[in-house]
């Protein structure tokens, strides 16, 4: 598939891209791991974080400085955003500035503005809704285990949040199925969990369950995050009876597919959505999921900046 097809376009949710460029992103992203290709892109990087990161921040960082670019961090507090400049304003004053601009937030709807008006690609480095990044280098990871991804079924323990979201619907791009367990009051957006179905079509299925063990059942991806993410804080303790039962332990793990490997997209509450042995045991491949993010993102950025070097 030609990469060119990607230059200048946004990355705002996983629908963005079709199931032929996921392939072929995470094609690119093997190649930059392997170290067979070493793309050039001088190109200034944005960072307009509102919530905090280290593996996002980090890992977008790093790729473009190895790709021969830069990074401006762009700290709220040191810019206008925080005394309201609109929005609108921001993003035509930034694209004039910068290459490419990753914006992590609260509201889809604020990162849907930027991309109205800047004119450069604007990514989504997460936000309520979706946090389609951390899915390019969970499907690398998945790719790496198991070679092929249609067919296989990645089940996610605890809450509906971001991270499920944009799983449903990468997996149901790649033809994976997919299986949600959490809590009924808790499950993932109806709108989201339909167009999951509709883009997995005859091809995958995407199951909701309160039902932790049948999910486990010989699953081939053990997937969790934790069960209150950044803005619910104030929830967590409430949270914790209610999900407990979705903890990705050694008894859930024992009931998947031999071959399954576990993830989780970091950070991690040990004791709460994941015990220690499961993140430190033989099945974990957390540790290589957090290293993909960089090149899964050096692979986004690389496209999306229309690269040398790419082929
Ligand atoms: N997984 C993830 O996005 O981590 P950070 O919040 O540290 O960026
Ligand atoms: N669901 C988590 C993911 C963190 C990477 C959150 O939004 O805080």
């Amino acid at each position: 598939m030609n990469l060119a097809n990607l230059v200048g376009r946004d990355f705002l949710r996983m629908t963005d891209l079709t199931s032929e460029e996921v392939g072929a992103l995470l094609k690119l992203a093997a190649g930059l791991k392997s170290g067979q290709l070493a793309p050039h892109c001088p190109k200034n990087l944005g960072l307009l974080f509102s919530k905090a990161s280290t593996r996002t921040r980090v890992s977008f960082s790093a790729a473009i400085f190895q790709m021969g670019g830069q990074v401006l961090d762009l700290n709220l507090s040191v810019t206008q955003v925080n005394r309201g400049e609109p929005t609108k304003d921001t993003a035509r004053i930034l694209s004039r500035y910068l290459d490419v601009l990753a914006i992590r937030t609260y509201e889809q709807a604020e990162i849907e503005t930027f991309a109205e008006y800047a004119d450069i690609p604007i990514i989504n480095a997460l936000t309520d809704l979706e946090h389609p990044c951390q899915i390019l280098a969970d499907l690398q990871t998945v790719q790496e285990n198991f070679q092929s991804l249609e067919g296989l079924t990645l089940s996610y323990f605890g809450d509906g949040n971001n991270v499920a979201h944009s799983l449903i619907l990468g997996c149901a791009l790649v033809g994976m199925n997919v299986v949600i367990a959490g809590p009924t009051d808790y499950q993932p957006d109806a709108a989201i969990v339909a167009k999951g179905k509709e883009l997995a079509g005859d091809r995958s299925t995407i199951t909701l369950t309160d039902d932790p063990k049948a999910a486990a059942e010989n699953c081939h991806v053990l997937y969790t995050d934790v069960w209150a993410s950044m803005g619910q804080e104030d929830l967590a303790d409430n949270r914790i009876p209610i999900f407990q039962p979705y903890q990705v332990n050694d008894e859930l793990l024992k009931l998947a597919n031999p071959e399954a490997i576990v993830l989780h997209c970091l950070p991690a509450h040990r004791g709460e959505e994941i015990t220690d042995a499961v993140m430190e045991g033989a099945q974990s491949r957390i540790w290589d999921q957090a290293e993909n993010r960089l090149h899964a993102q050096k692979a986004l950025l690389a496209a999306l900046l229309g690269a040398d070097g790419l082929y």
